[in-house]
């Protein structure tokens, strides 16, 4: 048996990861276990900006960011979370330019910020009897608070980090995938990964494992997510009968690259770039009119969804475009500053962007709109924790000793059910620092806890038996069929015959699953084998985010039933738990949203009280 052991084993080098590194091996041996090489982690294919209150260009202050992301995320969101994220935004920003990440700068030389959806500042000037339309009507405004490296944010993050990981000491297994958590007792006490260069299982036995494998966008057809978001880290506990927290919550970013899904930055419309429909027409007016092109992202998919339905798509296809051509942002006076600008100017602000597009799609959108549609992007659900990254075993809020989770795996809840572009940056170096701290110190606490006799042999028995298969069920047939019924019926709106038809047919997918076997017998970098596992996940997400989303019966951020089209607080003003019972089906409960009360006038009230969202 390959043994490691280290008080803290991270599993996935993105942001989250990475910062809980920084913080746990300040005191104890910690090691990252990642199946990509850490800087091609998907972190860094994050652009637009990370969010912090930093009031670099106009006022702003974190209660503003809070009552936005609270209200981005349609009331779902527990509120002292959300308030922890946008007061720690601040100093891990600071923290991250002494670590040396070449943010952009105003002229001054301070941190320069751009705007991006749903996040917004009261208007001084608003009026609520001003005539409709007129800049007055609006009570809330875009604030530039995104702060920025061009339109490689992530990229810079994730090489700044790593950095300082190397610097620091922190041991990194490259390209070591996770095939199982090591549960005793109710405990983790450790993983157990396959080298994918030699096939080779090991076992690391730690204290504290934290899952920050990223997202699972891979479950649909369109996606901006990178092949490897195969969401190992929840599924893996999910199979282990921990619950999965708001998994009905799925986002899709509205400006993917039309049938590739390749994220087009939210950034672009920040700078002033306009969504016209087939016929010309700036659509979004009709459907968010004070902030237009700048809603919150569930906002502006369902409303391409809506324009292409009725026949307004682009040559009557079910694509619109975007539009970031200067003299487009100059005759609409949407620069973030409401001056003209240039060419230039927009290439120095979306430099990739601008490469993307003329790579992907032969367009070159200096002189000529871009083709887009929404695209599976986000995934607000995950494994549920506390404030403290505690991985969560119910909804009761009891905790699963040893495990912690962060970032877009997890579920702490900071984006309840519609997350704001650029605060997922900022959940991942806030609450990545907040577990890795939290791990070191359950570490120090504790000796190492006594494993199995056979840590490996649940692992092997998985391999050897897709090993033994003839190659006679296709597995990317059954990824296809999964990707398509996702996209069609658990996509952007969805509907109970939908959802149920998804249902049956995951569950058909799963039966056809057991039969999948690989060409590749061998050991040595076998991606066939890999590839088989990561679906096999997919599919367990796909029946955990269909279970929840059968179950909540009304329409809420990412989650639209079209049988259902309100909010119903009443009955669903709640997160969604899913887990396995005992005869291997999914099962729903549900907990609390977490609501600040302030006193007002005397009397006891909610901080943010509920409201209707309307852009
Ligand atoms: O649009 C973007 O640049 C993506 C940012 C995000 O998802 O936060």
């Amino acid at each position: 048996m390959n043994y490691h052991r280290f008080d803290c084993i991270i599993v996935g080098a993105g942001g989250a990861g990475m910062m809980a590194a920084l913080e746990s091996s300040k005191t104890v041996g910690t090691a990252v276990v990642s199946k990509l090489y850490p800087t091609r982690s998907h972190t860094g294919a994050a652009q637009g900006g990370i969010a912090a209150a930093l009031a670099n260009l106009e006022n702003d202050s974190w209660e503003n960011h809070a009552y936005d992301t609270i209200k981005g995320g349609d009331f779902l969101v527990d509120q002292t979370a959300a308030e922890i994220l946008c007061k720690e935004a601040v100093e891990c920003i600071y923290e991250m330019e002494h670590m040396g990440l070449p943010f952009d700068r105003t002229a001054d030389g301070r941190i320069s910020q751009r705007r991006f959806g749903g996040h917004t500042k009261p208007n001084p000037k608003y009026d609520p009897n001003a005539a409709p339309g007129t800049e007055a009507a609006k009570p809330r405004l875009p604030v530039m608070r995104a702060c920025h490296a061009a339109d490689r944010t992530g990229h810079m993050i994730l090489q700044t980090l790593y950095q300082q990981c190397i610097k620091q000491g922190v041991t990194f297994f490259d390209e070591f995938h996770m095939l199982d958590l090591i549960m005793v007792e109710g405990e983790c006490r450790g993983i157990v990964a396959i080298e994918i260069a030699t096939g080779e299982l090991h076992t690391f036995h730690a204290k504290s494992v934290l899952l920050a494998t990223g997202g699972f966008g891979r479950m649909f057809k369109v996606s901006s997510n990178a092949y490897a978001l195969t969401g190992d880290g929840p599924a893996i506990a999910y199979r282990h009968g921990l619950p999965l927290e708001d998994m009905e919550f799925y986002q899709f970013h509205p400006t993917g690259i039309y049938r590739l899904g390749i994220l087009l930055s939210e950034a672009c419309r920040g700078d002033g770039g306009v969504m016209f429909n087939g016929k010309g027409e700036r659509f979004m007016e009709k459907y968010a009119p004070n902030l237009k092109d700048l809603a919150s992202r569930d906002v502006c998919s369902r409303s391409i969804y809506q324009e292409v339905r009725a026949g307004r798509g682009v040559d009557g296809k079910d694509y619109v475009y975007l539009d970031i051509r200067a003299e487009t942002i100059n005759k609409y006076k949407t620069s973030p500053t409401g001056a003209e600008v240039d060419s230039k100017w927009v290439e120095s602000r979306l430099p990739d962007i601008i490469d993307f597009a003329r790579t992907y799609l032969g367009v070159d959108p200096i002189k000529e709109p871009m083709p887009i549609q929404p695209t599976a992007h986000y995934a607000m659900g995950g494994v549920p924790t506390d404030i403290r990254g505690r991985a969560l075993r119910n909804a009761q809020g009891d905790i699963v000793p040893g495990l912690f989770s962060a970032g877009e795996s997890a579920c702490v809840s900071v984006h309840g059910a519609n997350r704001l572009g650029t605060n997922s940056l900022v959940d991942l170096v806030v609450y990545g620092r907040r577990a890795g701290r939290e791990m070191a110190k359950y570490a120090l606490e504790r000796e190492f806890q006594h494993l199995p006799s056979e840590p490996e042999k649940a692992t092997k028995d998985m391999i050897s038996a897709i090993l033994s298969r003839p190659r006679t069920e296709p597995w990317v047939k059954i990824r296809d069929e999964m990707q398509q019924v996702m996209m069609d019926d658990c996509g952007v709106y969805r509907t109970e015959a939908g959802l149920t038809n998804a249902r049956d047919t995951i569950a058909r997918l799963k039966e056809r699953y057991k039969n999948v076997g690989v060409q590749d017998k061998g050991s040595v970098f076998n991606t066939g084998l890999l590839e088989v596992i990561e679906l096999g996940c997919l599919l367990d997400l796909s029946e955990a985010t269909v279970a929840s989303a059968l179950a909540r019966k009304e329409s809420r951020g990412g989650h639209s039933r079209e049988d259902f089209p309100d909010r119903n607080d009443n009955e669903f003003f709640k997160h969604s738990f899913v887990s396995l019972n005992p005869d291997g089906v999914p099962v729903l409960s549900y907990k609390d949203v977490d609501v600040i009360m302030i006193e007002k006038d005397g009397q006891m009230t909610t901080k943010y009280p509920l409201e209707v969202r309307k852009y």
